[in-house]
């Protein structure tokens, strides 16, 4: 195939993920990279021989991160960085920090090197800030560095509305703003149900305030839960959620994804990665979109971004 994803770190689990729904989708061939570099060559191998009988020509084929690894990734159209620490229960996005910016100093030079014209989806935690890492080590502009996580977020509270209401997944739009941390802003006035909005759905009696709330609550903690469950992070939805992305980009679709870029005086933040609606196509991030927000919304986003600058701030990026 003539087009090229690196994932970064995909032995691990999120990033097998993203390689394996690249590859199924035939979107390019697929290389990985990891430090594990015997583990990387046999996921690759694995997910390789999973394309013949999923369909797929794509080709996927799997290197250490050392430079001659790197190597292979040459002239990538896009990177997807899924290396770093995962959460154990207990521990928060921000505890891994200092040892996620280490790993996207190495990481990020070896791209840059190897494929300057690429587009970069950071996946590793704490989101934004290894995001912002990432852009400030690239160089690159930044319609070029974007960050994974609404696409993941707002698929949880889809999920969840679409288990309280009974309706398919797919009729449910959900739109959450901000950090991917704890304040993340689930917005429900712009969430909808086959378009109707959920606020509206409050007022028709078909949905409570009190489950309302409780769904935004529950997305705004929906890693937390799963790692508790599971004992490690989540690897299927952000994975599903990368791809999704790269798949926006490489087939030039236009979609509207919420998505960490760099705001430069959007919604009122200056030079920090925060989670907004953006298009996304073979650019990468081609529009940054601007919604009116409420005063409560837009204090909500002041306060997420709030706590995001503080991670940024520590590691001064
Ligand atoms: C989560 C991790 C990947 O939200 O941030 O599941």
């Amino acid at each position: 195939m003539n087009r090229k994803v690196t994932v970064v770190g995909g032995a691990g689990n999120v990033g097998a993920t993203v390689a394996r729904a690249v590859a199924h989708k035939e979107l390019a061939d697929v290389v990985i990279i990891d430090i594990a570099e015997t583990k990387a060559a046999g996921i690759a191998l694995d997910i390789y021989q999973s394309c013949p009988v999923a369909g797929s020509s794509a080709k996927v084929v799997g290197f250490g991160a050392t430079d001659d690894g790197f190597a292979h990734t040459a002239n990538s159209d896009v990177v997807v960085i899924t290396s770093g620490v995962p959460r154990k229960p207990g521990m928060s996005r921000d505890d891994l920090l200092a040892v996620n910016h280490d790993i996207m100093k190495s990481v990020t030079a070896q791209i840059v090197k190897y494929s300057p014209n690429t587009i970069i989806v950071p996946v590793a935690n704490p989101l934004d800030a290894m995001s912002q890492a990432v852009y400030r080590l690239s160089g690159f502009p930044r319609q070029r560095v974007i960050g994974m996580a609404g696409v993941l977020d707002s698929a949880r509270m889809r999920t969840f509305v679409a288990m309280e209401l009974g309706v398919s997944v797919n009729d449910v739009n959900c739109f959450v703003l901000g950090g991917h941390g704890d304040t993340m802003v689930p917005l429900p006035r712009l969430s909808t149900v086959a378009g109707i909005p959920l606020t509206e759905l409050v007022a028709m009696g078909t949905l409570s305030q009190a489950k309302l709330d409780e769904i935004c609550t529950r997305t705004a903690n929906g890693g937390a839960e799963i790692t508790k469950l599971v004992g490690t992070s989540a690897w299927y939805a952000p994975g599903e959620s990368a791809a999704a992305m790269v798949e926006a980009i490489l087939k030039d679709q236009k979609r509207i994804m919420p998505c960490s870029v760099f705001l430069q005086g959007e919604y009122g933040i200056n030079d920090l990665f925060v989670g907004v609606p953006v298009k996304l196509g073979a650019g990468g991030v081609e529009e940054i979109i601007q919604i009116n927000l409420t005063e409560s919304e837009k204090a909500a986003l002041l306060k997420s971004a709030g706590a995001v600058k503080e991670l940024v701030d520590v590691i001064k990026v």
